[in-house]
């Protein structure tokens, strides 16, 4: 391949300082309906609150967009979690608190998002919900439509969720409300910059 990288004067460290934060990846991950996108929503408001810069890509949103060309098999879900990482490691380059919300339902997958950035670098937070839970709640009457026959290929149903084995944050939804559960994320975050 006849490409080569740039090395750039201005890094990740100068940005960051300028906005006085530490750039992170907060990585949701869990089942459709277990309370990502609310939880992720919600953090994102108290952080944007305390002054800091941040965006939240959404899966719902994403693939309105960039991965509208992507479906639910396993390769395009692998596809859909490498295009977002790349775009979280850009986004978190410029300086920027990411903070993603996708099913990832594959180990491997969040394990490369993982090793592309520095240590401390990437907080997979599990939203940590169980799929009866999840079924029950039904916002978007997707498992109802899993079980009429009218939606296949479905996460936890007919296609795999591999829970995460050492998450940052394990956020158990059934044992307390949203804003205990942003509060236990703050709580854990170092966000704060030098200076
Ligand atoms: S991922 O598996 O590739 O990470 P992503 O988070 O982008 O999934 O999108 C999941 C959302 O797509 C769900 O919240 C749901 O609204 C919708 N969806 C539609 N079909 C499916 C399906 N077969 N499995 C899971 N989610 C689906």
């Amino acid at each position: 391949m006849s490409i080569y990288q740039q090395e750039h004067k201005i890094t990740k460290t100068e940005r960051a300082k300028l906005l006085r934060q530490k750039p992170v990846i907060i990585w949701f991950t869990g089942l459709s309906g277990s309370g990502k996108s609310t939880l992720a929503g919600m953090l994102e408001e108290a952080l944007y609150a305390d002054g800091y810069k941040t965006y939240l890509l959404d899966g719902d949103n994403v693939r309105f967009g960039l991965n509208k060309d992507l479906g639910f098999s396993e390769a395009d879900r692998k596809e859909n979690i490498r295009r977002v990482a790349e775009v979280a490691k850009l986004m978190m380059d410029a300086g920027l608190i990411v903070i993603t919300a996708f099913i990832s339902p594959y180990r491997e997958d969040r394990d490369l998002v993982r090793k592309m950035v520095q240590p401390g670098e990437f907080v997979e937070v599990f939203v940590n919900t169980p799929l009866d839970v999840c079924e029950q709640r039904d916002p978007k009457g997707l498992y109802k439509k899993v079980r009429a026959g009218e939606l296949q290929q479905f996460t936890g149903i007919d296609s795999p969720y591999e829970e995460p084995l050492q998450p940052e944050l394990n956020i158990q939804t059934m044992n307390q409300t949203p804003v205990e559960s942003v509060k236990q994320i703050l709580e854990y975050l170092e966000v704060k910059g030098e200076g």
